[in-house]
This record gives structure tokens, C-alpha cells and sequence, in this order.
């Protein structure tokens, strides 16, 4: 589907309201990443204070028994609906401690909890809750390493909180990664890399131009130097590449930009698309001619984009207001989130061909679909602290982009858990 179809449907005021709160809204974002990005929390954590023994137990001997069960018939994730569970979240907001503040909705005075209490049912099979004691095995003597956004940083954080309610990780200073969390109990590293468009690139600066200058052929050797130390890549990008202006090379030559008429630039727009297609394609390529031959069950996992939910203008009192998850029918996958999606999916399969040649192995998490369904799980106006402490303020500032922890996005880990289940499974068969 393309962007034109959507503008010609009767959906067209609505998808214009959206597509224009995208891309006013994302700089705003952007910005507040820029801002808060380094200052993510780093306290110690408190103490993880929920210990699911008996079950955890349970689960790794009944892994045994079920694994030919289990793994036979691979699961489509992609599909299926919410459905509302009293149990709700292995943590919270006390008991983890390393949450980003922004993220903290509970803490921060979320009035409303339901948003909790909401599963993936997969339409064909089921999604087992996430086990902390069978991950970490899983995650043995490997540095699982996050590449991206920020959105990578939320999923990385839920990742961390969800781990250490049985297992507590050091915070371990490193060169060139901007957060690695050590789990001595099993010698796992979690680490991320801040590479908001995987390649190379300088992003626009108060100081310096207005743009971002994007290299698509070129990896951030940031991340790109150290791929050797690397035993599993989840990669997440996308936002960064959709509104800010930008001038995207290839070798010497500059072949077109983004928004760049303001500049008085005589550049073709070539709008986002082909460039994120390009970006993604060096990554996954860079990636195999390094990697060859060092295959370790999963190598690379491309988790597709997440989907925002801004209702009207961000700068007019745009806020993400729903409090419950929509229904299947309520919400087409469509548009713009569509479209990257599918770009990321058929770039991940092109490479993933290749890579297997190379003894590779790459994944897709697919969470598009189930993120969409979740209006409610952003931090919205809870991104900062009690903003109506003091009554309703002129000027909500509202995040609609990242989730809250807990929240839907602890499901993308739970599916990623599945997936190291599966890959290990059969890297343990071939050998
Ligand atoms: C967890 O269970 C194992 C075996 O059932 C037991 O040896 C261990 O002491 C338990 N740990 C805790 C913290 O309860
Ligand atoms: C968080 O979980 C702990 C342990 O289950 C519980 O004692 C505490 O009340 C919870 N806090 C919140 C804010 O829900
Ligand atoms: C994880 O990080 C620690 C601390 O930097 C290091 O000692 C250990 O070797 C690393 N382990 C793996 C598997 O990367």
C-alpha cells in the first residue's frame, strides 16, 4: 500500500491529521531524545524483589518435554489480538529501578492501570509468558547487543527489568557502547549502541547545519568497529530518518535530500524510503562480510517499526488518549507504518538468504502490528512527573511514541525470548 492509495480513501482527513502529527510531533521527539538521551537512569538497581521460583522451575522442565512440540511448527506472532489478563507484569515501576524517568508512567502519577493487564494471543498459537531464568540461560556467555534508537533503549530497558527480577546486573562502563549491563550469574552482557540511523551519519545541530547528513553506504563505525564482540545485533530504526531535513550520500557524491528546500539546495527530494531501504541494506551487508562463519544461533534481529499515536496536532494539545488497546477491525495496518514495515521485512529477507551462506542466521521481529493495537501504552502527558499536579497546564508536552514500562513493549521481549528458543534449538541440531 502505498501513500498515495491512503490520500485517495475517505479516511483521507484522518490519515491527513496523522501523517501531519507524525511529522510535527517527531521532531519534538527527537529533540526530547537529544535532551534526556544521556541521562537515562543509571542508579543501582534497589533490589529485584519478585522471585517466581516454583513456576520458573515448572517452565525449564516442561521446555524439555515440549521442545519437539514446541518448535516443530513455527508460531506467526504477527497476528493476533489483545486480550485482557488480570496477572499483569512480572515488575513495576518500584521494582525496577533503572527505568528512564520519561518512561516511569505509574511513578510518574498514571492515574489509570488496565493498560497493564492486556496479552498477545497470537490468531494460531500462544505466546508463554516471559521466563527471566530460561532467557538468561539462553543468553549464556553472549553480548546481546541493541543498535538504534530509542526505541531500542525501551526495549533494552524492559528487557533489563524483566531480568532482573530473578538476576542483578552491574552497570559496567565501556568504551564507544552508551549503556552495557553485565549479568554476572551467567557472564551475559546486554549493550547499546546510540546510532539513530545505523549508518553513518552527523545528526543537525543547534550550532552546526540544520540537516542531517546521512552516509547510506557507510555503517556508524561506532557500533560497526566492535561487530566482533557481537553475538546477537537487535536492530531498531526508522523514526530518526522520517521529518528531520537531510542530505543522503553514496561514495563522494551527495544524491539527494529530504525536506531540503529551505536551504535553497538544488538536491533532488528523494524523499525517506529509499534511504531507509539503502541504510538498512548497508547494515545487514556490512554485517555478513564481518561476521563470516561466526554464526551463534540468532546473529541479527530486525525488529520492525513501531508505530506512533498522536491524536491532532502535537503543538495544539496533541495526546495519545485512549486507555484501552484497539480491536483487531478498529485499526488497519496502513500508510506510512505499512510501507516501512514491509521495507524492513523484504531487506531482512533479501539479506537473509545470503547470510545463511555465510552460516548466519537472521530474524524479524515483527511487533508493527501488535504495537498498533496499543494507543494506550505510551507515556503520553506521564512523561513528566504528576503534569496536572497543579491543574491542566497550557502546554502538555505528550510522548506517544515511546511505551511506558511496564507495557506492550515487554511483549516484544517475551517474542524474542521464543525466538532464542527456536534459534538455539537449531543451531544445537546442526551441530
Ligand atoms: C529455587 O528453586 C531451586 C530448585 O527448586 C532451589 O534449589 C532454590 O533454593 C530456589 N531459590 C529460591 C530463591 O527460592
Ligand atoms: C511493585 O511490586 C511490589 C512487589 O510485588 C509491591 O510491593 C509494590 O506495591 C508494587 N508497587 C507498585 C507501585 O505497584
Ligand atoms: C561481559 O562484560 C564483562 C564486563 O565488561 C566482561 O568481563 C565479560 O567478558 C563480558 N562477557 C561477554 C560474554 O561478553
Amino acid at each position: 500500500m502505498t501513500i498515495t492509495n491512503t490520500f485517495k480513501d475517505n479516511n483521507y482527513k484522518l490519515t491527513k491529521i496523522f501523517f501531519h502529527s507524525i511529522f510535527y510531533a517527531l521532531p519534538l521527539i527527537a529533540l526530547i531524545c537529544i535532551y534526556f538521551y544521556p541521562h537515562y537512569s543509571i542508579a543501582p538497581f534497589l533490589t529485584p524483589s519478585i522471585i517466581h521460583n516454583s513456576s520458573l522451575s515448572s517452565t525449564s522442565t516442561h521446555l524439555t518435554k515440549e521442545k519437539e512440540k514446541l518448535y516443530e511448527k513455527p508460531c506467526d506472532y504477527t497476528n493476533g489480538k489483545w486480550i485482557y489478563d488480570k496477572k499483569g507484569p512480572l515488575y513495576n515501576g518500584t521494582t525496577c529501578s533503572n527505568i528512564k524517568k520519561s518512561q516511569n508512567c505509574i511513578v510518574n502519577g498514571r492515574p489509570d492501570s488496565n493498560y497493564l493487564n492486556w496479552r498477545w494471543k497470537p490468531s494460531e498459537c500462544h505466546l508463554p509468558i516471559f521466563d527471566p531464568n530460561t532467557f538468561l540461560k539462553l543468553i549464556k556467555n553472549m553480548n546481546i547487543v541493541f543498535i538504534g534508537d530509542s526505541l531500542a533503549n525501551n526495549q533494552m530497558e524492559s528487557l533489563i527489568c524483566l531480568l532482573s527480577t530473578i538476576s542483578k546486573p552491574k552497570l559496567v562502563p565501556h568504551i564507544g557502547t552508551d549503556s552495557k549491563w553485565y549479568f554476572p550469574s551467567h557472564n551475559a552482557n546486554l549493550s547499546l549502541y546510540w546510532s539513530p540511523f545505523l549508518v553513518k551519519g552527523d545528526q543537525r545541530k543547534k550550532e552546526g547545519p540544520p540537516y542531517n547528513k546521512i552516509y547510506l553506504d557507510h555503517v556508524n563505525e561506532m557500533w560497526g568497529k566492535d561487530i566482533d564482540q557481537m553475538d546477537l545485533i537487535v536492530l531498531s530504526f526508522g523514526h530518526w530518518l522520517l521529518d528531520i531535513p537531510s542530505i543522503y550520500y553514496e561514495g563522494d557524491s551527495i544524491i539527494g535530500c529530504l525536506k531540503c528546500h529551505d536551504f535553497k539546495f538544488n538536491y533532488k527530494d528523494i524523499g525517506f524510503y529509499d534511504p531507509m531501504r539503502k541504510a538498512l541494506r548497508t547494515t545487514l551487508n556490512t554485517i555478513i562480510e564481518r561476521k563470516v562463519g561466526k554464526g551463534n544461533g540468532i546473529d541479527v534481529i530486525v525488529r520492525t517499526f513501531s508505530p506512533t499515536h498522536f491524536e491532532g496536532d502535537w503543538d495544539k494539545g496533541g495526546t495519545c488518549s485512549k486507555r484501552e488497546p484497539y480491536r483487531n477491525e478498529e485499526k488497519k495496518l496502513e500508510g506510512m507504518d505499512a510501507k516501512i514495515r514491509s521495507i524492513e521485512i523484504e531487506e531482512l529477507e533479501n539479506a537473509k538468504e545470503k547470510a545463511k551462506k555465510f552460516g548466519l542466521n537472521f530474524e524479524v521481529l515483527d511487533v508493527t502490528k501488535l504495537a498498533l493495537l496499543r494507543p494506550d501504552g505510551h507515556p503520553g502527558a506521564y512523561m513528566n512527573p504528576f503534569p496536572f499536579a497543579n491543574g491542566v497546564p497550557k502546554n502538555v508536552q505528550n510522548d506517544c511514541v515511546h511505551w511506558c514500562l511496564p507495557g506492550p513493549i515487554d511483549t516484544w521481549n517475551e517474542i524474542f525470548s521464543e525466538m532464542m528458543k527456536k534459534g538455539k534449538y537449531h543451531a544445537q541440531r546442526e551441530k
